[in-house]
């Protein structure tokens, strides 16, 4: 394991820290609903699958949902959640990501939110997803966009929260720009992106996950109306694969 997957794997043990972002887990999950409407899957991944909340309603609409996640307390919470009727279509793997082997073409949906951040290479992470995708399946992959006005804003934010606190873990900021065209180059086709912004710089305990939420619909809209997108640096996309 490289020393950012011990680091990354360290930090997402700790369970409580990322569920005090729910509405954001709500949002992306309502997204994932809105850009899969009326779709049948025969193999769906979603890694990495933290909790599983943003994939599990798509079980009614699969044959097969595959979770993969680096942190064992995270896959535990995906099992936990997991309807005990549907168990038999669901497969659990606690492993890295680029230690696992899978063959190419082999899933028809893949959903990869809020990992660009955290991996060594955001490269080898676009070309094994576009890989593994079957020809016509769709990936859902979500980014913060480096190059926008709010990711600066965001940066400097945690840059000094990081002086302040000591903390040792630092985001990669990928461009937006890199996203897609590494994709495009690999086949895949931008078909729709739904923009907002997570992150509240540094007032975020000033209002309750309700209020998050109300406030980012307002302002933003759903994927399905995305209002003042332009002003958005968190982007989800759903790209086709040739
Ligand atoms: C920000 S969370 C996103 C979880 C989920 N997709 C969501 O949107 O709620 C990042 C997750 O990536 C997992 N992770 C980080 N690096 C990974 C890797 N190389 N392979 C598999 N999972 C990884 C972490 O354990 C954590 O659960």
């Amino acid at each position: 394991m490289t020393d950012k997957s011990k680091l990354v794997k360290e930090l997402f043990e700790d369970t409580a820290l990322y569920l005090t972002y729910d509405y954001n887990l709500q949002i992306r999950k309502e997204t994932i609903e809105s850009f899969t409407k009326d779709l049948q899957f025969s193999s769906v991944l979603d890694m990495p699958c933290g909790t599983g909340t943003i994939s599990l309603p798509l079980l009614d609409r699969t044959d097969k949902l595959t979770f993969i996640d680096i942190s064992s307390n995270m896959l535990s919470m995906a099992e936990k959640n997991t309807p005990t009727a549907s168990k038999q279509k669901v497969i659990y793997i606690n492993d890295d990501f680029f230690n696992i082997d899978i063959p190419d073409n082999s899933y028809d949906l893949v959903i990869c939110l809020g990992l660009l951040a955290h991996v060594n290479s955001p490269e080898q992470l676009l070309h094994k997803l576009s890989r593994i995708i079957t020809p016509g399946g769709l990936l859902i992959i979500q980014n913060t966009d480096a190059a926008h006005f709010y990711s600066y804003l965001i940066h400097g934010y945690l840059k000094l929260k990081s002086l302040i606190s000591k903390q040792l873990y630092k985001l990669n900021q990928v461009k937006g720009s890199f996203v897609e065209h590494q994709l495009e180059t690999q086949g895949l086709k931008k078909i729709k992106t739904y923009r907002y912004n997570q992150s509240f710089l540094g007032f975020s305990n000033l209002f309750s996950n309700e209020k998050k939420y109300s406030m980012t619909r307002n302002f933003f809209g759903y994927a399905d109306n995305n209002k003042h997108a332009g002003w958005g640096s968190d982007v989800t996309y759903l790209f086709k694969k040739n």
